[in-house]
C-alpha cells in the first residue's frame, strides 16, 4: 500500500506552477492582449502555465516599508506530497528594464543596437548580457545527478531539467534550477521558506548575501571573440590556473566578495493543498511580509519567486552524478531493492523498479503485467518561478523617517475567475490590513489597458481601473456592535454593496474629506474627466504615505469592480491604538 501511494503522488506532479499576485508577477508578459503570454521566454524560464501574469504596470515602495508579497502555488508546501523550497531574491541595477517589445533579447552583440544588447532598451533585460556570456561559456557542474538526461554540450546552460539549454531572456539555467548557486550571482536574497526547516542553517551560511563566490576569469575580449565558437571556461580553481587560450594562460580564479546583506530570513514554508493552486490555510493566499531593507533605494528593481518542489522517490540533496545512467546501468544507478523490499537490485530492476524515465512495474509477478508510470526525470526535481516587473525602492522624505509605513495595493486583472485563471480577480492587497493609530499607510495601485477585450467586467472594455471608497453600515443592530473586531468602532460592513454618503463620514473615519474624495475620485492624479466608471482616469493612483484612520474598522470597496453576484472587490483596515511607549 506504502509503495502504491508512493507512486501516485507521483503522478500527479506533472504540472507545478507558481504565480506571484502581489506585486505582480509578469510571466514574461510585457503588454500582450491576447489570453496567453506572447513569447513566454521573453525574460526568464517560470515553467508555468503560459496563461498567467499581468501585464507591465510599476509601482514604488519606500525604504523600510512592509510589503505584502502574495503567491499561489499549485502543489502542496509543508505537506508530505513534496520537498517543497520557497526562495525569494530582488535585485536592482540601472540596466535592468521592461523593455517594450515582447520579443526576447537577442544572445548576440551584433544583433543589438550599437552592438550592445545592455543598452538596447527595446528589450526587456534583468540579468545582463555579461552574466549570461559568463553562463554559456562555463563549465556545467558535472557532479550534478542528471539521471538519464543526455545533455550534449558541457556548457552552464544546460542541465538535467533544460537539457537542450533552451535559452530565455539572460537567465542561466543552472542558476535557476540550483540554490544556493555556486558562482556570482546578482540574485539578493530576501526569503527561503522550506518544508525542512534543519536546512535553514545552511541556506543562511551559504548565501549569497553573506558568502562570497569564486569564478574563472579570463579577459572579456577572448570571450567576446569566442563565445559563439562554444569556448568553456572551467569552474574549479585547478582548471582554471590551467587555462590555456593560444598558447598562454588566461585565466585567474577571482572572488566575488559575499552582497553583504543580512543572511536572508528562513522558516517553515507555509501550507498549501496539492492541484488548487493557491488555497492556504483560512482560505486566503498565502502571503510573505517583506520589510524592504533600509539603505538599497533604487529606481530599476525586480522581485523573484521560485517554487522548487522533489518527491522522495530519490533523495534530492544526497544524489549526485555517481548515480547517472552510464554504459552499464539504464535510466540511473539508484538502488530500489531496499526501499521497496526486493531480494536485490537486479530483482527491483527486472520488475521496472528503475528510476528512470516513464518505468514499466510489474506489481503481480505472476500476471506478467506491465503498468506504465508517468515519471519524468527532468521534473521530478523541478523548479518553477515568477517575477515581478520594474519597481522602484525610494529613500523616505525626512518627515517621514523612523515611522512604521504599510502599503496598501490593489492585485488581480479584468475579468471573471475563469478568464483570468490562474491569474486572480482583483482584490486589495493586503485584503485586511492590520495597523497602529501611529501608522502611515501608502496606497498605489496599478493595472493595464490592454486586458483581453471580452474578459468580463465594467467600464472600457480591456482596462483596469480602481478606487476606495467606504462601504455602507451595517443594515442592522444585530448583535454586539464591533464584538467581531474586539470592540472597535466599526464602519461599513463588506454584506453591503452601497457606499456610505453620511456627512460626518469623515469624523467616523478620522479621513478627511479631501482624501476621501481623492480615494473616490482619483484626484488630483485626475482632474475631472467623465469618471462614473473612471474610464477617464489611468490606471496608476498613488496617495504616499499618509495617516488614514482612528482607531476602529474601516470596511471599503471599489465602484468600478465590485458587481456582487459576478466579483467583489472590499478591503478592510483594522486600526488599533498604539501600545504605550
Ligand atoms: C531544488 O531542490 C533540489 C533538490 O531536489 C536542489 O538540489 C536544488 O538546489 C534546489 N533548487 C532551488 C532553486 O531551490
Ligand atoms: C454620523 O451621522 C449619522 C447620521 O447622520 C448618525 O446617525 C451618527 O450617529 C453620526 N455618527 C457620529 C459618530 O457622529
Ligand atoms: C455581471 O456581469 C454582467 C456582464 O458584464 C452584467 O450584465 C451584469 O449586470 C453583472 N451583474 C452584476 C450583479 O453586476
Amino acid at each position: 500500500m506504502k509503495t502504491l501511494g508512493v507512486i501516485l503522488s507521483c503522478v500527479v506532479l506533472a504540472q507545478a506552477d507558481i504565480y506571484l499576485h502581489n506585486p505582480r508577477g509578469s510571466n514574461n508578459r510585457l503588454d500582450g492582449e491576447g489570453r496567453d503570454v506572447r513569447n513566454n521566454a521573453r525574460l526568464y524560464d517560470s515553467q508555468n502555465n503560459n496563461r498567467g501574469g499581468y501585464n507591465v504596470g510599476n509601482l514604488y515602495y519606500y525604504e523600510g516599508t512592509k510589503l505584502s508579497i502574495e503567491w499561489t502555488n499549485q502543489h502542496t508546501c509543508a505537506d508530505q506530497n513534496a520537498h517543497c523550497e520557497l526562495v525569494l531574491q530582488y535585485m536592482c541595477d540601472d540596466k535592468i528594464r521592461d523593455g517594450t517589445t515582447t520579443t526576447t533579447i537577442p544572445d548576440r552583440h551584433d544583433r543589438c543596437e550599437n552592438f550592445d544588447c545592455n543598452t538596447d532598451m527595446k528589450f526587456g533585460m534583468q540579468e545582463d548580457f555579461d552574466y549570461y556570456l559568463n553562463c554559456r561559456t562555463r563549465e556545467r557542474n558535472k557532479g550534478l545527478f542528471i539521471a538519464d538526461r543526455n545533455l550534449n554540450r558541457n556548457d552552464a546552460r544546460r542541465t538535467r531539467q533544460n537539457n537542450n539549454g533552451q535559452r530565455r531572456g539572460y537567465e542561466c539555467p543552472e542558476e535557476k534550477d540550483y540554490y544556493p548557486y555556486w558562482h556570482p550571482t546578482p540574485w539578493k536574497d530576501i526569503a527561503v521558506m522550506t518544508n525542512d526547516e534543519e536546512r535553514c542553517q545552511y541556506y543562511k551560511t551559504e548565501s549569497a548575501n553573506v558568502k562570497s563566490r569564486w569564478a574563472c576569469v579570463i579577459p572579456r575580449e577572448i570571450l567576446m571573440e569566442r563565445y559563439l565558437r562554444n569556448i568553456i571556461v572551467p569552474n574549479n580553481a585547478e582548471d582554471c590556473a590551467e587555462f590555456e587560450y593560444e598558447g598562454e594562460k588566461v585565466g585567474r580564479w577571482t572572488e566575488f566578495p559575499a552582497h553583504n546583506l543580512p543572511a536572508p530570513d528562513c522558516r517553515l514554508a507555509p501550507w498549501s493543498r496539492d492541484n488548487h493552486n493557491g488555497n492556504g490555510i483560512g482560505g486566503y493566499f498565502n502571503t510573505y511580509d517583506w520589510v524592504i531593507p533600509e539603505g538599497i533605494a533604487h529606481e530599476r528593481c525586480i522581485l523573484r519567486m521560485r517554487y522548487n518542489i522533489s518527491t522522495d522517490d530519490y533523495d534530492p540533496w544526497n544524489t549526485d552524478a555517481s548515480s547517472n545512467e552510464n554504459d552499464e546501468v539504464e535510466g540511473s544507478t539508484i538502488d530500489y531493492s531496499e526501499r521497496f523490499g526486493f531480494a536485490n537490485e537486479a530483482a527491483a530492476r527486472n520488475r521496472g523498479y528503475i528510476f528512470q524515465n516513464n518505468p514499466t512495474v510489474q506489481i503481480f509477478p505472476d500476471l506478467g503485467v506491465n503498468l506504465a508510470l508517468a515519471i519524468n526525470t527532468a521534473q521530478f526535481g523541478r523548479t518553477f518561478q515568477d517575477r515581478s516587473h520594474v519597481f522602484a525602492i525610494r529613500e523616505r522624505p525626512d518627515e517621514l523617517k523612523g515611522v512604521t509605513i504599510h502599503n496598501l495595493n490593489v492585485r488581480g486583472k479584468r475579468g471573471n475567475n475563469q478568464q483570468v485563471y490562474p491569474a486572480v480577480e482583483y482584490d486589495y492587497v493586503p485584503n485586511t490590513l492590520e495597523i497602529n493609530t501611529n501608522d502611515y499607510i501608502h496606497i498605489q495601485w496599478t493595472g493595464s489597458n490592454r486586458n483581453p477585450r471580452n474578459n468580463a467586467g465594467n467600464g472600457l472594455a480591456g482596462t483596469d481601473r480602481n478606487n476606495l471608497v467606504m462601504l455602507r453600515n451595517k443594515n442592522y443592530p444585530e448583535g454586539t456592535p464591533g464584538a467581531a473586531f474586539g470592540g472597535l468602532d466599526v464602519v461599513g460592513q463588506w454584506g453591503n454593496n452601497y457606499p456610505m454618503h453620511l456627512t460626518n463620514v469623515s469624523d467616523l473615519t478620522g479621513a478627511s474629506m479631501e482624501l476621501l474624495q481623492s480615494l473616490a475620485l482619483l484626484t488630483p492624479t485626475q482632474y475631472g474627466g467623465e469618471m462614473s466608471q473612471l474610464d477617464d482616469a489611468g490606471t496608476y493612483f498613488d496617495t504616499g504615505p499618509l495617516q488614514f484612520s482612528k482607531a476602529g474598522v474601516l470596511n471599503f470597496m471599489c465602484t468600478r469592480n465590485n458587481a456582487f453576484t459576478n466579483r467583489s472587490q472590499k478591503g478592510r483596515i483594522i486600526t488599533r491604538d498604539a501600545p504605550a511607549k
